[in-house]
């Protein structure tokens, strides 16, 4: 038995389609409690408070978010009793919006981008005195995938040596967190970061607008290692989205935009690393998997590329995703 839902957080690591020659594998951060990877650094960033005496029970939480770590938050303020104020901008989805409200978070909606959401929080802060955890800033973000993501990978893949992560980066939380740690892991491993075709900040050094929610803050994130990334894949709206009905219909897995633009990039780069002749196994053959799931060792020399999924694609339904 748990002794409370936020002992919970943990998401399994599933084979997906991938190219010939290569394997790739997704960790579906859906099956966290508040169905996305923000859960952790949400719950990390709060006990991190805590143990600096920043906060205590009772007191007044406010963070500027896309959604998905405002979810993560209010679990973590409903579970330890913090009054919490979400500043969200409006292009967010309604489930965002009445998943916060059901788990007793104040909302404030912002017209305009991230940037805008984190100004009205700042001022917010000046005016209550209320604690900003501040997730583009604040360690215990990037900490979290160290200590809990990435261990989960390390574990999941049993012993085969990792060739690739793809990640897609807002906060640049989970990149430089389970990147770093897998990399102690396999130091030939490449990190590659996704981010929205035409909010190509990191590839271009000049922030656009998109339609991702999450997914591309719109500047270079201060907790985001830079040197940690070995290249850059962009990603249009559109292939991220198509990806998402594929991986529905075909494979079972609802997910969001996010995703979508990981799946696709992981794909590219599944395909590059691939060695036809290596005759891996394609998910969702179950002929290459052990009694417990687990990838059998036969295949330890396919080219394994491992990505993150966010979060779930109920957070969208009402955009039309998936119609
Ligand atoms: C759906 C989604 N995808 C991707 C990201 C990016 O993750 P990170 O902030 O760790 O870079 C987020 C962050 O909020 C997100 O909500």
């Amino acid at each position: 038995m748990y002794g409370s839902i936020l002992d919970t957080i943990g998401t399994p690591l599933i084979q997906i389609s991938s190219p010939e020659g290569a394997t790739v594998a997704a960790k579906v951060e859906a099956f966290n409690p508040g169905g996305s990877a923000k859960d952790r650094p949400a719950l990390a960033m709060i006990e991190a408070a805590e143990r600096e005496g920043l906060l205590e029970p009772g007191d007044a939480v406010v963070e500027p978010t896309s959604g998905n770590t405002g979810i993560g938050l209010a679990i973590a303020a409903a579970a330890r009793n913090y009054d919490l104020t979400i500043v969200l901008p409006d292009s967010m989805s309604e489930e965002r919006r009445r998943l916060l409200r059901a788990y007793g978070a104040e909302i404030e909606l912002v017209s305009g981008e991230m940037t805008d959401a984190r100004e009205r929080a700042d001022e917010i802060v000046a005016e209550t005195g209320a604690v900003q955890l501040g997730q583009f800033e604040n360690p215990a973000n990037a900490e979290a995938h160290y200590r809990t993501t990435a261990p989960e990978i390390i574990e999941a893949v049993e012993g085969r040596e990792i060739d690739a992560l793809v990640v897609g980066v807002g906060t640049g939380g989970t990149i430089t967190g389970t990147g770093r740690r897998l990399k102690e892991e396999f130091p030939a491993m490449d990190v590659i970061a996704v981010e929205p075709e035409t909010n190509a900040v990191l590839s271009t050094g000049t922030p656009g607008k998109d339609e991702f929610q999450g997914m591309g803050a719109g500047f270079v994130s201060e907790l985001l290692d830079i040197e940690l990334l070995d290249s850059i894949e962009t990603v249009p709206l559109e292939e991220a989205e198509t990806e998402c009905r594929r991986l529905a219909r075909e494979e079972g897995i609802l997910v969001g935009q996010s995703s979508g633009a990981v799946s696709v990039a992981s794909r590219r780069v599944a395909k590059r690393l691939a060695q036809p002749e290596l005759n891996c196994p394609e998910a969702p053959d179950m002929s290459g998997l052990t009694a417990d799931g687990g990838l059998e060792s036969g295949f330890d020399d396919c080219p394994l590329v491992v990505t993150i999924f966010p979060d779930s694609g109920e957070r969208y339904l009402s955009t039309g995703l998936f119609d």
